[in-house]
């Protein structure tokens, strides 16, 4: 059976960014800016996405597209031998990261439905509320079936009718949300000290691990290090389409979304004198307090947390598509099956952190299940995944890399690039590693 492809530059553009826009963005990124020093945190972050990020990226798409293969398949066609751990470890990853991403996306859901209750009211203690509804079990993982449910059905439709189809509607709709509530986030009275707030730089508060916390978010939030756009590279049709123009374009998209959700949150938290260093709380527990204040609260958060659930759908869906390639691939299963099995599999991984919360005591480590294997993922999967790929394309295959960024033409940075692949990423990956198991 012939493999499946892109229908157009577009829709691989639209499903890329999918991939890397999601709770990263609308969620992390803001709340790490406003614990980081505000602008500081920005500058620091945007000069390790241009940097290192989008080479990373490049050298990603030129795995994929050089071999039209999973990232296990792509390794093993390439070169034979232990490199092909970098892609085992992306498939390790697609599993880990989706089960409890999938547990998050399922709150997503039950806040869409839940704006249209008493949790958005003034006398509502939106803490504990939202703790009991974590440490609900039956209701947590029935949201999490839902939204695994979903994802499912949009792999199990492929690459192009699946995927691509669905990033073309839900991408525009994600950019049109993000406008709709930053017109209101600004225009709210007080707003003008969020904005302050948010770029007006504090260096003081930079230190190393602010550096490191950029770093690590490059990485998850670019959707780096673990084959997800080895697996979507190999899904291009030509060879006259340029991969670092691509790789551009998808991290300014995802650069803007992550820029853009801080002007929604941080006006909002201002003006009604919530407080932005809530840290992970800001958006479940801080914005519905907020949004009760507001008039037609209900609507603004139901469009929120319709946002931030599209963002997690398409960035999941990448997620199950790294696993589902490779079993095709490489195991020949139909593309029904992989989706279903593979699917269903990591639903049932992910119970274990859907009940974490609060429902049943599953610790590791003194965390909870879900932080474990958030901090697993992001400390060792992703990290040391992004560290081998760009080793790989920076020595072992730098021909072939050469050649498939020139393929459509001139690329004047060509040789900046294979020396930030070969030393600038490897060596500033190395200390994030060093720095996220507290080693300096
Ligand atoms: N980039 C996604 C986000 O910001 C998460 C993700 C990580 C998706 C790795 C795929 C691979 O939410």
């Amino acid at each position: 059976m012939e493999r499946e492809t892109w229908g157009s530059k577009m829709g691989f553009w639209l499903a890329a960014a999918g991939s890397a826009i999601g709770l990263g963005n609308i969620w992390r990124f803001p709340y790490l800016t406003g614990a980081n020093g505000g602008a500081a945190f920005v500058f620091i972050y945007l000069l390790i996405v241009f940097t290192i990020g989008i080479s990373v990226m490049i050298a990603e798409f030129t795995i994929g597209r050089n071999t039209n293969l999973n990232a296990v398949g792509a390794f093993q066609k390439l070169k034979a031998g232990p490199w092909q751990i970098a892609g085992w470890m992306g498939v390790v990853a697609g599993f880990v990261i989706l089960s409890y991403y999938s547990v998050v996306g399922g709150w997503t859901i039950k806040y869409i439905l839940s704006s249209f209750t008493d949790m958005i009211s003034t006398s509502t203690d939106t803490t504990s509320y939202f703790l009991s509804f974590i440490a609900n079990g039956p209701q947590t993982v029935l949201f999490h079936a839902i939204f695994m449910a979903i994802v499912i059905f949009i792999v199990y439709r492929g690459v192009g009718k699946g995927i691509e189809d669905t990033c073309k509607i839900l991408m525009p709709a994600l950019f049109l949300l993000l406008v709709i509530l930053i017109i209101r986030a600004v225009t709210l009275p007080g707003a003008l000290a969020g904005i302050d707030f948010y770029l007006n730089p504090d260096f003081s508060k930079v230190t190393g691990k602010t550096i490191l916390a950029a770093l690590g978010q490059a990485f998850f939030s670019l959707s780096l290090g673990m084959g997800c756009m080895i697996t979507y590279g190999s899904y291009i049709k030509s060879k006259k389409e340029s991969l670092p123009r691509s790789a551009a374009t998808i991290t300014l998209l995802d650069t803007g979304a992550a820029f853009l959700a801080g002007f929604v949150i941080f006006p909002t938290v201002f003006a009604f004198g919530a407080e932005p260093s809530a840290g992970a709380g800001l958006t479940f527990i801080t914005l519905p307090k907020v949004f009760a204040m507001m008039p037609g609260g209900q609507i603004w958060s139901a469009l929120f947390f319709l946002l931030l659930c599209v963002a997690a759908i398409t960035s999941a869906i990448s997620l199950l598509e790294v696993v589902v390639a490779y079993v095709i691939d490489n195991l020949k299963w139909p593309r029904h099956k992989a989706a279903l099995i593979i699917g269903g599999t990591i639903f049932l991984l992910g119970i274990p952190s859907a009940l974490s919360q609060g429902a049943v005591s599953i610790n590791v480590l003194g965390m909870s299940f879900l932080d474990f294997l958030d901090f697993v993922a992001n400390n060792i999967l992703l990290t040391v995944g992004g560290l081998l790929i760009s080793l790989f394309v920076g020595w072992v295959i730098p021909e072939i890399a050469k050649k498939e960024t020139t393929a459509h033409g001139a690329f004047p940075f060509q040789p900046i690039w294979i020396w930030i692949c070969r030393i600038v990423a490897p060596v500033a990956i190395f200390i994030i590693i060093l720095g996220g198991f507290g080693l300096f």
